[in-house]
């Protein structure tokens, strides 16, 4: 058992000394210059897809109206920093599959989770809502995802 301590504590010693690489990756940029109304990128943070999603006035009156009604209900409001912006980890809660847009939102193919415009469980086997990332718009143009607004 000593021996297996003493091997399983090297990579927590290294995880406790992160190189500047892996610090500098701690943060994505996201360029949103451009994006028209109602379109989604996909960008990478730490490993993951972030979903951002420029949403239509449409979406974001019908998002406001509802608190997504399923499992974990929960405001838009508490889920955007402003409205016209969705920034959610785009892996399923369930098993961690990636969801693809559909008239509701979202699907995720695995186990069939439909998710709102707001990330919002709605159906399925999904626990809760798609994670909200830390994030914050540095400009008109660009959002920091990785670290928020102080
Ligand atoms: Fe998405 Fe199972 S991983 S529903």
């Amino acid at each position: 058992a000593g021996a297996g301590i003493a091997t399983a504590s090297i990579p927590f010693i290294s995880s406790m000394n992160p190189s500047a690489d892996v610090l500098l990756k701690a943060n994505s940029e996201a360029s949103i210059k451009g994006m028209k109304l109602g379109e989604l990128k996909t960008v990478a943070w730490q490993g993951k897809p972030v979903f951002i999603l420029r949403r239509t006035a449409e979406q974001i009156t019908k998002m406001q109206a509802d608190d997504g009604g399923g499992k974990d209900p929960q405001a838009d409001s508490e889920r955007v920093t402003n409205p016209d912006w969705l920034i959610v980890i785009g892996l399923c809660t369930h098993l961690g599959c990636v969801p693809s847009r559909n008239t509701a939102g979202w699907f995720c193919p695995c186990h069939g989770s439909v998710y709102d415009n707001s990330g919002r469980i709605l159906t399925g086997p999904a626990p809760h809502n798609l994670d909200l990332p830390p994030y914050k718009f540095a400009s008109d143009e660009k959002i920091i995802i990785g670290t928020e607004n102080t």
